[in-house]
């Protein structure tokens, strides 16, 4: 039987406080339920996920370079780094992995300044306003491009 294949799913600043922070934004669930659903998802198909959350944009690049060679793609919520991180998005560009980006609220609905990713366009694809679901949706697209 042939290995597991592996997905690192990285959760950027203060998403650890889902299910407390600005509830009317971001809803009621948690991380560790998003990290649940995203695992048995991934159990369905024959993957594995490692869900990692940090506060530190250095820690968060340390797991993507530490990621090469041994996952086969990265779905992440990249926080507020999204709109400010140069080096994330070089980290995301230098791994050579497909990426996913999703965000839980719907960034170009909200202040202007969150309408820049500089993410998107290293990634395969951005899921965002869809809550919860949208991780399951951007898992369920990343197994499909490495399965292809
Ligand atoms: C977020 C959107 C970002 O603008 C914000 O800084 C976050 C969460 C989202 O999931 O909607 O922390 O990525």
């Amino acid at each position: 039987m042939s290995a597991k294949r592996r997905i690192l799913v990285l959760h950027g600043p203060n998403l650890n406080l889902l299910g407390l922070r600005e509830p009317e934004i971001y809803g009621a669930t948690t991380l560790a339920e998003i990290n649940e659903s995203l695992a048995e998802s991934a159990g369905e198909q024959g993957f594995e996920v490692d869900c990692q959350q940090s506060n530190h944009e250095g820690v968060l690049i340390d797991w993507i370079q530490q990621s090469m060679g041994r996952v086969d793609g990265i779905l992440i919520n990249p926080a507020g780094l999204t709109h400010t991180s140069v080096a994330l998005r070089d980290a995301l560009a230098a791994c050579g992995l497909p990426i996913i980006e999703v965000h839980l609220s719907n960034v170009h609905m909200r202040e202007p300044f969150r309408r820049q990713s500089f993410v998107s366009d290293v990634a395969l694809g951005t899921i965002a306003g869809l809550g919860p679901p949208g991780y399951r949706l951007g898992l369920r697209a990343l197994m499909e491009r490495i399965q292809a």
